[in-house]
């Protein structure tokens, strides 16, 4: 996310910043901890600043948003995947990425349809998030007649989760839905691999990251894994994630993209409205059609983007595929 706002304020502080003042990032980090994500917010909001792009958690963005609510600071998310965060009628949230309603669904959907699978046992992380897409995963697997065989949690930061895949073990599940982020990931499908079971592993965004299949190497491969089409291929992504190669040396990550697309956003608005009132920018955020780097973008009232689809990726020779 960092590389992504960095982007784009150098590019705007290189053509003159915004309202004739250059544009200066405050760092904030909320070691994906809700407590230190309203810290963090607190903070922002007493030194003035004029719009947040993150939380990158939902368990963060959602804790946070209130505070730049109370405090006038407009928030663009450009990960938090939670529908919550725009679900509370609040007029300073902006999600540049799509929801967990629609990406439980479209898991839901390739379990069912492509993989033609009845046996599902559901795991998650007790976050917001990871809650939020078992729950949409369960939702829409009842809605296509499929209860699952297992229903549990894990804690986040536990090294050996061999007790809770040994119970699950016993319903015979031909699929594990995992509602969480990678670091648990890569220990589940690695454990779920020293135990000798075969059960394939479906997740979402927080595990489409490349460590995942890095660090868990063998037991990650055929892992499914649903998540926004393949960006490297939008004609307009070309030149940041050029910019990202060329001053980072690396592919972008998931969000970097997205983060970058949040920052611009922010500066187009502050610059076509000349303001920094957030009630003024928060307007024509939402009533602008927007080309971006992502493609054309519009919001609704929410917050929330029009469009957003998603897709399965497939772990492959360590890498993640997009599946047709
Ligand atoms: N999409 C993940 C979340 O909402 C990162 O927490």
């Amino acid at each position: 996310l960092k590389n992504g706002v960095i982007i784009a304020v150098e590019e705007w502080n290189a053509r003159g910043g915004l309202l004739g003042q250059k544009i200066e990032i405050v760092w904030g980090d909320d070691q994906h901890d809700p407590k230190q994500a309203v810290a963090v917010a607190n903070k922002f909001v007493n030194e003035g600043v004029v719009g947040v792009i993150g939380h990158f958690n939902s368990s963060s963005s959602i804790p946070a948003s209130t505070i730049y609510r109370d405090g006038k600071v407009i928030q663009l998310t450009p990960a938090s995947t939670n529908p919550l965060f725009t679900e509370r009628g609040l007029w300073n949230v902006f999600r540049v990425c799509g929801r967990d309603d629609q990406q439980g669904s479209v898991a839901a959907d390739f379990i069912v349809r492509k993989l033609k699978k009845k046996k599902v046992a559901v795991l998650h992380d007790k976050t917001t998030y990871g809650q939020g897409l078992a729950d949409e995963t369960v939702k829409a697997l009842e809605q296509a007649k499929i209860k699952s065989v297992y229903y549990g949690s894990i804690t986040q930061g536990d090294k050996d989760y061999r007790s809770v895949l040994t119970a699950l073990r016993q319903y015979d599940p031909e699929i594990l839905f995992y509602g969480g982020i990678y670091p648990e990931a890569v220990l589940l499908t690695k454990q779920m691999r020293e135990l000798g079971m075969k059960t394939i592993f479906v997740s979402g965004d927080g595990v489409w990251a490349k460590e995942f299949p890095k660090i868990a190497g063998k037991a990650a491969e055929g892992a499914f894994i649903t998540f926004t089409p393949d960006q490297t291929k939008i004609k307009e992504a070309q030149e940041v994630i050029r910019r990202h190669k060329e001053k980072f040396g690396a592919g972008v990550g998931a969000y970097t993209v997205y983060s970058y697309v949040a920052g611009v956003l922010l500066f187009e608005a502050i610059t076509a409205t000349r303001s920094t009132d957030s009630v003024t920018i928060a307007d024509y955020i939402k009533r602008t059609k927007w080309k971006t780097a992502l493609g054309p973008l519009q919001f609704d009232k929410k917050g929330d983007v029009l469009v957003s689809p998603y897709v399965v990726w497939e772990v492959k020779d360590g890498k993640f595929v997009e599946l047709q």
